[in-house]
Parts: C-alpha cells; structure tokens; sequence
C-alpha cells in the first residue's frame, strides 16, 4: 500500500484533529532542517502524510523554505505520490478567485533557491521537464473534482515568482504574454525536485486574489482571506477524494538522462 504525500500552504490544523493523527519527527536531513514535523494519519484506510511548507507557525517565506529536505523528508517516509496544495493570484479571464486550478505547465522566475539534489553528481544527470506535472495524478484529481461535483480548470500555466513581495502591474503583463494563468511563490524548485526523486507530483491551486493590476486597486489581505475561507472546503474535498485513488496509483516518468 502506498502512502500519499501532501504538501500544504496553510490550514495545517484541518490535518492535526484527525482521530489518529500522529507527528512524524524527521528534523534533519542530509539536505538541512524541514518546515517542520510530518503529521501522518489515516483517511478511508490510506496513509496520508502532511508537510505544512511554511512551518506550523507559517513563519517560514517562501523564498526560506528548504524545498529539498522537505521532498526528501516525504520520500523517506515511504510517500511515492504528492499532491501540493497552493494558494495563488489569477491572471487569465478564466482564473478569477476562488477557482481551483490543476496546472499542466510551469513558468520559473524564481532565484538562490537550492533547486536540485543533482549536485556534483558524476555522471551530469538532467531530468526530463516537458510536462512538468505527473498526469496520472492531474487526472485523479479532475476526476475527484468530477465525482465531488467541484467546478476546477483542469490545466493552466502556474508562474513561480520569487516573492515574498506580491508582483507589480507591469511583471503581471509581462507574465501574461509569456503565457501564464496563475501566479504564486512555492511551486518551484518544488516541483522540479519531486521529478528528481522520482515522485509522482501535481498541484490543487485556489485562486485567493486577482493578480497585481487584474482586480479593483491592490491585493488585500481581506481579500485573500475571504477567498480562502470561502474555498478552503472544496479544496479538502476535492484532496480526500482523490487520496484513495492515489494511493496505488500507477504512473510514469521520464528517465533521467545522463550524456556522455
Ligand atoms: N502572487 C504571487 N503569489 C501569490 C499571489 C499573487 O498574487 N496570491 C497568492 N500567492
């Protein structure tokens, strides 16, 4: 049986009050300290284990955050698959807030993050990016929106800025015309070093405010708030039915390449 690992944003104590949640302690790594302790419980006989990216105590930036010991920690507890949960700002028409994304694409703008375990590594080893999301697990999650009757938008480009500022009016219109949907600060190197080691990665997006210069005035944490609370419901839905399907899921991905 698998385990299924999740990755979220914020709403960690939704996790802490199941019935036989339990603390996974790996603090330390080869790759430095995790956000924090793994929270591990059980949901319709499938093993879940939770990494709350910005720390319990969400005080962790995204620009801080050790995505490398965090990928390992959930590999070495046995997770094969992770579903990331991320709060994010809506560019295109079709991405207003409150809408739940499954991005299929990944635009990267972030910079100095610790983004690959393939460090001096001998031979040079690259991984395959094109589609940078694992399909199989894209499509359990457009399926457990289906079944849950959640309206999403089943693809999207996700930009990764740097943060922890929000982006200006004119890098908004620059992102849009190189082709992004939604914008938010954690999905890379995330994503990229799930590929590295070999785990089965998407990402559930709510759309928490328009984009810098897409709404009325600026971004308000009213705003995003208000949004969240409003969506964060849908979001667990849709992630508790899809944790089943996931479990055993089977899934492929492209061989390391390593020239020479
Ligand atoms: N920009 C970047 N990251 C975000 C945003 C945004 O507008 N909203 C939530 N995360």
């Amino acid at each position: 049986m698998g385990i299924v690992g999740v990755i979220v944003g914020s709403g960690l104590n939704r996790f802490q009050s199941a019935d036989d949640a339990c603390l996974v302690d790996i603090q330390n790594t080869p790759y430095g300290p995790v956000s924090g302790s793994l929270i591990q419980f059980s949901r319709g006989g499938t093993q879940v284990v939770v990494m709350a990216r910005h720390g319990q105590e969400h005080s962790i930036a995204p620009h801080e955050i050790n995505y490398r010991a965090n990928l390992w920690a959930l590999k070495s507890a046995e997770a094969r698959v992770v579903i990331s949960l991320a709060t994010v700002g809506g560019i295109g028409n079709r991405y207003g807030p409150g809408v739940i994304v499954i991005p299929d694409q990944i635009l990267d703008y972030t910079r100095n993050r610790e983004h690959t375990f393939f460090e001096d590594h001998d031979p040079v080893t690259h991984i395959d990016f094109t589609y940078p999301y694992c399909d199989e697990l894209r499509q359990v999650l457009i399926r457990s929106a289906g079944e849950a009757e959640i309206e999403i938008v089943a693809g999207g480009t996700y930009a990764a800025t740097q943060g922890p500022r929000l982006e200006t009016k004119a890098e908004i219109n620059k992102l849009e015309r190189d082709g992004a949907d939604i914008v938010g600060m954690t999905g890379m190197p995330e994503a990229a070093l799930a590929r590295e080691l070999g785990l089965c990665y998407a990402c559930m997006a709510l759309v928490v405010n328009h984009a810098a210069g897409r709404g009325q005035g600026v971004v308000t944490a009213t705003e995003i708030e208000t949004v969240y609370a409003h969506g964060v419901d849908r979001l667990l839905s849709m992630l508790f039915a899809a944790v089943p399907k996931a479990e055993d899921l089977a899934y492929t991905l492209p061989d390391p390449i390593r020239p020479g």
